[in-house]
């Protein structure tokens, strides 16, 4: 089988890649990836040189270049992962969450319906998306498969516009899809304008560590390496046409993630509990901020025997770990435009 891994060398395409690298020697893997500022092939160095493993650059915006591609490799399946992913961005340039997440993912639906018309049989065009599609909760309830689409964020909406036309290409033209729909992800190649990269970054350096508002927003935490085995599971095991909601049961107001992640710093760098919470820094709130997700996993669960296999407590510190042993790794993705991006972002 010939997969094609769109945004396989970002945070979690990498991991996405590394595990079918891995994992099914017998499929050749064709990671597709712009390399945007998020894009790094230093996350893939492990497995570079891996018979199975093939690097494509380009942009999926590029119909052409996509048609291309397709017609040269006839491509078995898609897991489709490229996208503008940071909120804060999306707020101060929307139009590239619409350029890249709706128009390239619709080139890629075109693409992929081209290629396998006719014969939509041992096909999948995956499509992975976020739980923010479903908007913001209050302090009760789950996101589950029904739940009905609120997006409140250009992210939010260019994600849930992706998801409708994937569903679209399905009921229309019968092209064989699965969506999943993740929780907040975390862990090693995560790229420090998120909150927990960010924060680790920044205490490594004795910076302020800004959480936005007054830290209430609550998100749910799933170690990326789970992620990942999600994403196998639904790629072999869900249904076709079908959705999953995929997340850690595990949720954390801002505040207090931020507070344990000081102790475990502290803890692992032998300082005197106490002194990174000291960096905490309360500033300005994130426009139109979402309150709280959560994810009902409970069908991926049942449906398809999947489950997060550490808790948050042993991710939080594997993620610390790796973030402590690979300092050029985070030196090089914080220098040159990074500096520029936090200091528009956290100077306002
Ligand atoms: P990321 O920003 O770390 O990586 C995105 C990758 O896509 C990068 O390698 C980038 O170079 C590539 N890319 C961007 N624009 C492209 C283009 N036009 N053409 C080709 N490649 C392009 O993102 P991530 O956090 O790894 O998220 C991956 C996917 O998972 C996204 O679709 C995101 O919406 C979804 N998701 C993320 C999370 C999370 O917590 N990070 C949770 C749920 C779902
Ligand atoms: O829920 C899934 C989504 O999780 C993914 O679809 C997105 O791609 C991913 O970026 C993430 O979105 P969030 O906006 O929840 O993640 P972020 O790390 O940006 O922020 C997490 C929380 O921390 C959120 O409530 C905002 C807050 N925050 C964030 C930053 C960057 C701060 O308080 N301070 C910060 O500096």
């Amino acid at each position: 089988m010939k997969i094609l891994i769109t945004g396989g060398a970002g945070f979690i395409g990498s991991h996405v890649v590394r595990l079918f690298v891995t994992k099914y020697p017998e499929y050749q893997i064709f990671n597709l990836d712009k390399l945007t500022y998020a894009g790094n092939l230093e996350n893939l160095r492990d497995i570079e040189n891996a018979s199975n493993y093939n690097f494509i650059k380009g942009d999926i915006v590029d119909a052409e270049f996509i048609n291309s591609i397709f017609q040269q490799e006839a491509f078995d399946a898609v897991i489709h992962l490229a996208a503008e992913s940071h909120v804060d961005r999306s707020i101060t340039d929307p139009l590239a969450f619409v350029f890249t997440n709706v128009i390239g993912t619709v080139n890629l639906l075109n693409a992929a319906k081209e290629q396998w018309k006719g014969n939509f049989d041992g096909h999948l065009f995956y499509h992975v998306s976020t739980d923010e599609v479903y908007g913001s909760l209050g302090e009760e309830g789950m996101f589950t498969e029904e739940t009905p689409y609120d997006p409140r964020s250009p992210y939010s909406a260019s994600k849930a516009s992706s998801d409708h036309f994937v569903r679209a290409y399905h009921e229309t033209y019968g092209l064989p899809v699965k969506v999943s729909n993740c929780s907040n992800n975390y862990g090693p190649n995560h790229f420090p304008e998120k909150l927990i990269p960010l924060a680790i970054n920044n205490i490594k350096n004795g910076k302020p560590v800004p959480v936005y508002g007054k830290g209430e927003n609550v998100r749910d935490w799933l170690f990326v390496k789970d992620h990942a085995t999600a994403i196998d599971a639904v790629f072999h095991k869900g249904k076709i046409g079908d959705t999953y909601n995929i997340g850690g049961v595990n949720e954390w107001k801002n505040i207090d993630l931020i507070r344990l992640l000081c102790d475990i710093m502290d803890e692992k760098t032998g300082e005197p509990q106490g002194t990174s919470q000291q960096l905490i820094t309360f500033v300005t709130d994130r426009a139109g901020h979402d309150l709280r997700y959560a994810i009902d996993s409970s069908k991926i669960m049942h449906e398809l025997d999947w489950k997060p296999s550490v808790t948050f407590e042993e991710g939080l510190s594997k993620t610390v770990d790796w973030y402590l042993e690979n300092k050029e790794w985070l030196q090089h993705v914080t220098s040159g435009s990074y500096q520029d991006y936090y200091q528009t972002q956290y100077t306002r």
